[in-house]
């Protein structure tokens, strides 16, 4: 818990404000829940989780199951984990948006082959929010699902904005060019990577994980200073050719 409860407070500190979790990962409710009350983090944060079930029953315990690991009566978001049961979890979050346990519902994945499937259930079903993976390294949700979203009005989050970690090793032991921080004002590859899916006027906000503080305090710049245009879009995705 002890370098967690760091990243929390790097976290807080640097304006941090939504935390993403899931059932399915493990004791990461518990030890989330546990953490944002000991940081007093409590009304502070955006807690977001998801519901991977099939059948309202059984959607129903695990998101109670949620609501006792985070230790909250009120969470901000609740999405259908990578469209399990869609449908039916989607009218199980409703009833409990209009009952005011949670505040909005969404829907998440984290590939690009599931991009369609993600849009053919907004032509049926009005969410808040889309949870979807977009980086330098897989720009698929650019072409027609963030342009949707931002169409619609629905919020977005983003996952793997390094494709869990991947993307470093596209650039190990390459200097980062001098323009990223006289232009961009980032210093490491890290930054340039969040700057470039941040640029995106269609992202609500990013989600990169880590376990370590010093990564959080690296990730946390990426929310200052300016932003690529065009141009230093297209010169960051030449970086990671
Ligand atoms: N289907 C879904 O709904 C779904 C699927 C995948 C992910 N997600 C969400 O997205 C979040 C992000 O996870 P992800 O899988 O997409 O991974 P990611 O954020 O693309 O990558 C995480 C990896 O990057 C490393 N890292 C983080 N910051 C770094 C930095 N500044 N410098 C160097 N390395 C850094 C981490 O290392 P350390 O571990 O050493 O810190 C970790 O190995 C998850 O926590 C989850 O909330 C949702």
């Amino acid at each position: 818990m002890a370098p967690l409860e760091q990243v929390l407070k790097a976290f807080l500190e640097g304006g941090g404000k939504v935390i993403d979790t899931a059932p399915s990962y493990g004791d990461a409710e518990a030890v989330s829940g546990e953490l944002v009350k000991r940081a007093g983090g409590r009304g502070k944060v955006f807690l977001a989780t998801k519901v991977s079930s099939t059948g309202l029953d059984a959607g129903l315990r695990q998101i109670e199951a949620s609501f006792a690991a985070l230790q909250t009566d009120k969470i901000d978001l609740i999405q259908v984990h990578n469209l399990q049961d869609t449908a039916t979890q989607l009218k199980l979050l409703r009833e409990l948006k209009e009952q005011g346990r949670i505040r909005y519902i969404g829907i998440t994945h984290y590939v690009e082959s599931a991009h369609d499937d993600l849009l053919a259930v907004l032509a049926k079903e009005k969410v808040d929010f889309v949870q979807v993976n977009y980086s330098i390294g897989a720009r698929n949700a650019e072409k027609r699902l963030l342009p949707y979203c931002a169409d619609k009005g629905i919020a977005t989050l983003i996952n793997r904005t390094y494709e869990a970690g991947r993307l470093f090793a596209k650039v190990k032991g390459k200097a980062l060019p001098a323009w990223a921080q006289s232009e961009l004002d980032a210093t490491s590859w890290a930054q340039l990577m969040l700057k470039f899916v941040l640029a995106n006027p269609a992202v609500t906000t990013v989600i990169p994980a880590t376990s370590q503080p010093k990564y959080m305090l690296d990730n946390l710049l990426a929310g200052q200073g300016r932003l690529p245009n065009a141009q230093q879009l297209q010169r960051i995705a030449a970086e990671f050719a």
